[in-house]
């Protein structure tokens, strides 16, 4: 992890706020991960919605990690920055046909949700092939809102309809060469994870052309003091472990298993620095205001999500506890409430930490403020300014120019 002088150094140079991401954790955890799966014939994708900055895709890209994109500017950044198309797997929401067929001739692999796209790109493009996504109707996660199975949820085709996504296929004479699942995000229970995952490998035994089987992402990481993390050696023995033999007694032939994580790879590899510029003693707490807010870091306000805050200025004082806060016209603005923090005065800088996946990528300009610098660190603790921030009057100058 990076350390508290090396921060202190980029805020200095820099100014908050400022995400800080480190090369050496995502490294270490595609190296983890890829060693609990050893043995299985693996792809793993990254989920670029988790963080598309450049050197982050480009590290994902130089080890060999394939990419699950969900958007046309998220598929056309994949493929600039030279991601094989045949490694890209394309799986917007309620894909427009201008989506399908900008997919479709780059050459990456559609991933359908939904019969009715599927039945259309049957008729646009017969004889192609395409990987469908299932609803294996068992949802998990973190939050409510990021549970993406189940039978309240919008994404995949029901596993139940298996025979109508048979029938489609022979109707236009599909191939259907993968079948992918994602049943949510931050998943620290691996035994529900299976139970899912089981679920996909039975319906894919109606299916002998199948090269692989995406069990998706949703690999979750420690984000509370308490937490420990996925118990790696549980997730050998009641995943892995039954994927290698499902593999064996498959009827498709050379088939592999692809996992697709965007938080497991990027989240503990990012610190977002902001600076303390008003403690206010109200009645009954102690408000630390910062100069960063919900704009930039939005899982506190959207899905009560903790993430701990360090006083990197001053880390030994006395623990008092505050409420840290941004600079957004919004009550629902804080990365903490009700925290213990070593003693915070005006000018100190924080780090709120675990914040390098679904921070910068679910940021805003809320409020006319600028999104935030980012900077990046590589092995060799070289760091780099990957984004600036904008001043007042770019964003004023942007909006003029666009006629808002
Ligand atoms: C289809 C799909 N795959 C993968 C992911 C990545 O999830 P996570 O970052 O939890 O691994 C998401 C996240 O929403 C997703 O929607």
């Amino acid at each position: 992890m990076l350390d508290r002088d090396q921060l202190l150094t980029i805020a200095d140079q820099y100014g908050t706020p400022t995400y800080v991401y480190s090369e050496s954790v995502i490294l270490e955890r595609i190296d983890r991960l890829r060693f609990h799966l050893e043995g299985l014939p693996l792809q793993l994708l990254y989920a670029m919605k988790a963080n598309h900055a450049v050197p982050v895709m480009e590290t994902m890209r130089d080890k060999g990690l394939g990419i699950d994109a969900v958007s046309p500017a998220e598929l056309l950044l994949a493929l600039r920055l030279g991601f094989k198309p045949e490694r890209i797997l394309f799986s917007a929401n309620n894909m427009t046909d201008e989506e399908m067929r900008m997919a479709h001739e780059a050459g990456v692999i559609l991933n359908v949700g939904e019969l009715s796209r599927l039945e259309k790109l049957g008729k646009e493009f017969p004889g192609s092939s395409v990987c469908v996504r299932l609803n294996p109707q068992i949802g998990a996660g973190h939050h409510e809102h990021v549970i993406t199975a189940g039978e309240k949820s919008k994404f995949g085709i029901p596993v139940e309809h298996i025979d109508r996504i048979v029938d489609v296929a022979q109707r236009y004479d599909l191939r259907i060469r993968g079948l992918h699942q994602h049943i949510g995000s931050g998943i620290l229970d691996t035994e529900t994870l299976w139970k899912a995952i089981s679920v996909i490998l039975d319906a894919s035994r109606s299916f002998d052309t199948l090269d692989f089987i995406n069990v998706g992402g949703g690999l979750g990481i420690p984000y509370r003091p308490e937490e420990t993390g996925l118990d790696m050696e549980l997730f050998e023995s009641l995943i892995v472990s039954p994927l290698k033999s499902f593999i064996a007694s498959h009827p498709s032939k050379n088939l592999s298993i692809w996992f697709e994580p965007g938080r497991y790879f990027v989240a503990e590899s990012g610190v977002l620095l902001t600076q303390v510029n008003t403690i206010k003693h109200s009645t009954q707490r102690i408000f630390a205001g910062t100069d960063s807010g919900m704009n930039h870091l939005i899982r506190p306000a959207m899905y009560g999500a903790y993430h701990e805050v360090r006083n990197l200025t001053h880390p030994d004082g006395p623990v008092a506890t505050y409420d840290i806060v941004g600079n957004i016209c919004e009550s629902a603005d804080y990365f903490a409430r009700d925290r213990e923090v070593a003693h915070l005065t005006e000018g100190d800088i924080v780090g709120v930490m675990n914040a390098g996946a679904y921070g910068i990528s679910m940021a805003s300009t809320y409020n006319m403020r600028s999104l935030p610098a980012e900077v990046w660190v590589d092995v060799n603790n070289k760091a780099t300014e990957v984004r600036k921030r904008k001043t007042a009057k770019d964003i004023v100058d942007e909006a003029l120019s666009s006629g808002n």
